[in-house]
């Protein structure tokens, strides 16, 4: 199936890499990799043997360039309301995802691609990297979630000149306005995305999956709200094992074995 051969998935030490793979089209996102990208997460959500995704792009020019501007030409109104909440329901898939994920942008991160970048919980850019949403270059409104979480995340004036101008920025003003949380050469990236990923590892899980709850979540409430759903997430977290142990540990100076419960 297409959807297979768009995507790649390797899996080493609980880490998934999950590569998108249309390099002759920059990886830009046709209906069956955003299809594919759904099936993923949904499976992955409760295999024990993933404990991490990194998502990235085939290729050493792009991460994704974006949504198939092929499949966006020529749509209605009510074709485009489809589209926009197909790519839409898997970016929720992937933000909500119980584990961590990290986006490693290796060039491009344009439109639909910084869109699915803006849902992994961390991003890495390479230094060659360039980020933006040029949407509004061909004429369009960003429909997979660009007009609502990039002022979340880097806010309004700041997004909104992104939005507005379509201009792409560089890896290095992404990394000022905190649209990336580090920059790192083309030939390191994955490596890092790697470390970054076992440094979590390390930790207690259940403690993980509660804090990327409790933030996912909590962002979406009033404050007053928000501070009651982490207040379930912190009294869940005290009934594990792993608090036990992770304590314990400590105490008695050695590394904690959390084994996820
Ligand atoms: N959708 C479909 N195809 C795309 C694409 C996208 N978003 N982005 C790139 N491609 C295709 C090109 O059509 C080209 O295919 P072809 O060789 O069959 O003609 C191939 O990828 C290489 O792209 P090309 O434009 O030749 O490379 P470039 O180095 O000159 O420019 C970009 C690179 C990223 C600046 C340019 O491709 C671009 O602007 N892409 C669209 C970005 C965009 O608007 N994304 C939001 C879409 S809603």
């Amino acid at each position: 199936m297409d959807s297979q051969r768009s995507l790649r998935i390797g899996l080493e030490e609980r880490i998934a890499t999950l590569t998108v793979n249309r390099p002759e089209k920059l990886n830009a996102l046709n209906g069956q990799t955003v299809d594919g990208l759904a099936r993923f997460f949904r499976d992955a959500a409760g295999d024990e043997g993933i404990g991490a995704v990194i998502v990235t792009g085939a290729g050493d020019r792009s991460f994704v360039a974006g949504a198939d501007i092929g499949e966006i030409d020529g749509l209605s109104a009510l074709e485009g309301r489809d589209w926009g909440k197909r790519g839409q329901t898997m970016l929720r898939i992937v933000e909500s995802f119980p584990k961590p994920v990290i986006a490693a942008i290796n060039g491009y991160a344009l439109g639909g691609g910084l869109e699915l970048a803006m849902v992994c919980h961390l991003r890495l850019a390479a230094s060659s990297a360039l980020l933006g949403q040029p949407e509004v270059k061909l004429g369009i409104v960003p429909g997979f979630g660009g007009t609502q979480r990039l002022p979340r995340i880097v806010g309004k004036g700041r997004a909104l000149e992104l939005l507005l101008t379509g201009d792409p920025i560089t890896a290095q003003r992404a990394l000022e306005i905190g649209l990336v949380n580090a920059v790192v050469e083309q030939g390191e990236l994955l490596s890092e995305a790697k470390r970054l990923a076992l440094r979590i590892l390390r930790n207690g899980p259940v403690a993980v999956e509660l804090i990327l709850q409790a933030v996912d979540r909590g962002l979406e409430m009033p404050l007053g709200e928000a501070l009651d759903w982490e207040v379930a997430q912190y009294a869940l977290s005290c009934s594990t094992e792993d608090v036990q142990e992770g304590t314990r540990a400590f105490l008695e100076r050695r590394k904690p074995d959390f084994r996820g419960c």
